[in-house]
């Protein structure tokens, strides 16, 4: 055999042996993979036979990972978790997490209804996960990400949308005139505060937004949040009128508060109880005072 073809030959038996070594690496991966799926079951079907004597929630949970090949596919998964009293929606999911399955999805923090970040559709509702109890739900419990938001993954949606138009009103205290000694606190009378009291109570969990029929038509509606938030600052005597006239421009747009059609859906969603229909119509009202002319 002459030297070049002894190379050629050697070169390719390397090849094979190569692709025969990445192949069995690939194999043993993937019979690894589908071992450690199988445990995963077993072990979830084992958590479930012994939840056989205790009192039980069914959880059918709306699955979605768009970066997984065989999980983008929308889908909803079941769990079944012991049931306690006092427990709340987010509890069964983080038990559905920490017990079945790892790669669950869902945002959460304060787990008492301050930082909004547990809104989700349960039973065909917008609530917050830990502020709902599961003793008040008909079960099997339907849980599902905010409508009308791009889901990013499982539960979680795409917030920055509902946070847009949250600035879009500029949401910040603005006082025409500060004090002189900058130390010195800005006072409010006790009626004034009365008035935004409720409004002062949103946590920017997007109920209202994902409840919103006129939301989801128009994507530049400002939004029941954002115009409470304005109402919030609009109403706020310590501002002063010319700030107040600014922040009435912002909400009279044609994309602000004339786009409601009072159907109540976010006063009746807000897990703070925010009257949201009345403090725009409270805007629609201020707004045609402020542009009434008399001749
Ligand atoms: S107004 Fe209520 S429902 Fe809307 S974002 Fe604020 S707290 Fe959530
Ligand atoms: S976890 Fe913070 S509001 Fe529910």
């Amino acid at each position: 055999m002459s030297t070049q073809k002894q190379k050629q030959t050697e070169e390719s038996s390397e090849e094979t042996a190569i692709e025969t070594e990445t192949s069995s690496h690939q194999q043993r991966r993937l019979d690894e993979k589908a071992a450690r799926k199988a445990d995963r079951e077993a072990q979830r079907q084992a958590a479930e036979e012994s939840l056989d004597d205790e009192e039980t929630v069914k959880l059918k949970v709306f699955r979605f990972d768009p970066e997984v090949p065989e999980k983008e596919e929308p889908r909803f998964d079941t769990f079944v978790v012991p049931f306690h009293k006092g427990m709340t929606v987010l509890d069964a999911l983080i038990y559905a997490r920490d017990h079945y399955d790892s790669s669950l999805t869902f945002r959460h923090s304060c787990q008492q209804a301050i930082c909004g970040s547990d809104a989700l559709f349960v039973n065909g509702r917008q609530r917050l996960g830990c502020k709902t109890q599961l003793a008040d739900l008909d079960g099997p419990v339907r849980i599902e990400p905010l409508p009308h938001a791009e889901v990013v993954k499982d539960l979680v949606v795409d917030m920055e949308h509902f946070y847009d138009q949250m600035e879009a009103v500029e949401p910040f205290f603005d006082a025409d005139e500060l004090p002189d000694d900058e130390l010195e606190e800005q006072r409010q009378d006790r009626q004034n505060r009365e008035k935004i009291k409720m409004s002062t109570r949103c946590i920017w969990c997007g109920a209202c937004m994902s409840s919103c029929n006129i939301a989801a038509g128009d994507n530049e509606y400002l939004g029941p949040a954002a115009i409470n938030k304005a109402y919030r600052f609009a109403m706020d005597e310590r501002e002063g009128e010319d700030r107040k006239e600014e922040r009435m421009r912002i909400v009279e747009q044609e994309h602000g508060v004339w786009r409601c059609q009072t159907q109540f859906s976010c006063t009746e969603v807000c897990p703070k109880d925010i009257p949201l229909t009345e403090h725009i119509q409270e805007l629609k009202r201020e707004a045609v005072k402020n542009n009434l002319k008399f001749w």
